[in-house]
């Protein structure tokens, strides 16, 4: 029995190559885990690298690459060289040193052709000025000066509104201009842009100044 006893005994020592066995895979289940986990980790980094990457892009296109129209328009800081007003004739003849602001908010410049700007009294047309071909730097505002002559045309100068505009000591004037140009973005990325002027302003007699300059 005793030797029975002993031949059965061997049996857990027999199933402990089993339970040996069953350790070895579960290690290697576990080292399968494991290198699942890592892979999830690395698909997880991945997906994270490419929501950033595409963030950064949309982003760039966004800002950098937007092209956006600069804005053209008279600024208040425009004087007056010669100013003879009549409003018995009714006349007026005025020298305008207008000062111009081209805003370029683009990453890159604003380069443009000649062109020319159009001051008008009551949609009649009372001086003009070229402006030469320049640029607008990458995010500001160029100024140029250009010296306007502003003459009512004697032909026309009977008209009644003019007499109370420069007895009452205002002249509304506005102004016209196109400037076309290319903005240049990192060197090779270009787009054609147009920057009109539609500006409403206000020439005060007392003062010898423009005020009131509105601009679309
Ligand atoms: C631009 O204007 C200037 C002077 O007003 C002139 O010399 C030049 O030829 C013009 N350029 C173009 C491309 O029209
Ligand atoms: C300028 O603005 C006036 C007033 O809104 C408008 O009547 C006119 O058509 C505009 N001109 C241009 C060239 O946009
Ligand atoms: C002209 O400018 C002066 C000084 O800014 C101001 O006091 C006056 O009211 C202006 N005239 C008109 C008609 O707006």
């Amino acid at each position: 029995m005793a030797d029975t006893d002993q031949q059965v005994h061997p049996m857990p020592q027999s199933y402990n190559p089993q339970s040996k066995y069953d350790q070895e895979s579960a290690t290697t289940n576990e080292a399968k885990e494991l290198r699942r986990q890592k892979q999830k980790k690395w698909a997880l980094y991945i997906i994270a690298f490419i929501i950033f990457q595409t963030g950064i892009i949309v982003l760039f296109t966004f800002t950098v690459m937007k092209f956006r129209t600069p804005k053209f328009r008279v600024r208040p800081s425009s004087s007056f060289d010669t100013f003879d007003i009549q409003p018995a004739t009714p006349s007026f003849n005025m020298k305008l040193n207008a000062q111009l602001g081209i805003r370029n908010t683009n990453f890159g410049p604003f380069k443009y052709s000649n062109t020319t700007i159009t001051f008008y009294y009551k949609g009649i047309e009372v001086g003009s000025a070229t402006i030469r071909k320049s640029k607008a730097n990458f995010r500001s505002t160029k100024k140029v000066n250009v010296p306007v002559d502003l003459v009512m045309p004697t032909t026309i100068a009977s008209n009644s509104d003019l007499a109370s505009d420069l007895n009452s000591g205002i002249l509304p004037l506005t102004s016209q201009s196109k400037l076309s140009g290319k903005v240049e973005i990192m060197f090779i990325f270009k787009k054609k842009r147009t920057a009109n002027m539609n500006c409403t302003m206000e020439v005060n007699t007392s003062t010898k100044a423009l005020q009131n300059i509105r601009c679309k």
